[in-house]
């Protein structure tokens, strides 16, 4: 499932994210892949251990931690550092599979802590009509989906999928991404536990009887008790 989740920065704290990565010093994104990768990877990146990119990573995290739609899409375990990455001069991301294991610290040779990728999130940072190309183009059983989103929403989709970065032919797309460790691993059983849950929230909304209403609260929690893993 591919979701669009609008609105996760508001229009001020893109601004002055964007101050600061426009001014930052970047590196080659080939730096942080693997040889297959390395081949079809052209764009730049924040170094890991930049203040700045810890900076930045944090204040994502405290925005998704107030954003109850990312978190009934992807109920997380455990979230990645979040990292950025910039595209321009035709910088583009070939089709590649995202590592279904990662390193949950920065500083990787210190930490054994690991990191399943379940969704793979990429939160847009710079207006449409900033750059020419630049679509996410993600590959799943129901084909290609193109995504090119306003600044400061984010798409959220299955790590599983082959996906791809357009060529930027014009300006800069700046972006942030990183992975989330679901606490259900399997993404048709999330995709079950929004829909159960968007229900809930819109007929409580609707002012529905409360006897139904806690039964079904009660279900959504037993699947999610049934399903999740630590
Ligand atoms: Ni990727």
């Amino acid at each position: 499932m591919l979701l669009h989740i609008p609105a996760v920065l508001a229009p001020d704290q893109v601004a002055s994210m964007r101050a600061r990565l426009d001014a930052a010093d970047w590196i080659d994104g080939r730096a942080t892949v693997g040889a297959q990768g390395a081949q079809v990877k052209r764009n730049e990146q924040l170094p890991d251990h930049a203040p700045l990119r810890r900076a930045l990573g944090d204040e994502v995290l405290a925005a998704l931690a107030s954003n109850p739609l990312f978190h009934a899409a992807t109920l997380p375990a455990r979230i990645l550092p979040p990292r950025f990455n910039r595209y321009r001069d035709g910088g583009e991301y070939g089709f590649h599979v995202d590592g279904a294991v990662m390193a949950l610290a920065a500083d990787a040779a210190q930490s054994a802590a690991q990191l399943r990728s379940d969704v793979s999130c990429t939160l847009f940072l710079a207006e449409p009509d900033e750059y020419e190309g630049g679509e996410l183009l993600i590959s799943d059983t129901y084909g290609e989906h193109e995504v090119k989103l306003p600044a400061g929403d984010l798409v959220v989709y299955p790590s599983s999928s082959l996906h791809r970065v357009a060529p930027v032919t014009r300006g800069a797309r700046v972006a942030c991404f990183f992975w989330v460790q679901s606490l259900v691993r399997d993404a048709e059983q999330r995709r079950l536990l929004l829909e159960l849950d968007a229900s809930i929230q819109s007929l409580t909304a609707g002012g529905a009887p409360r006897e139904p209403l806690l039964r079904l609260t009660n279900a959504y929690h037993n699947l999610l008790r049934r399903w999740a893993e630590p």
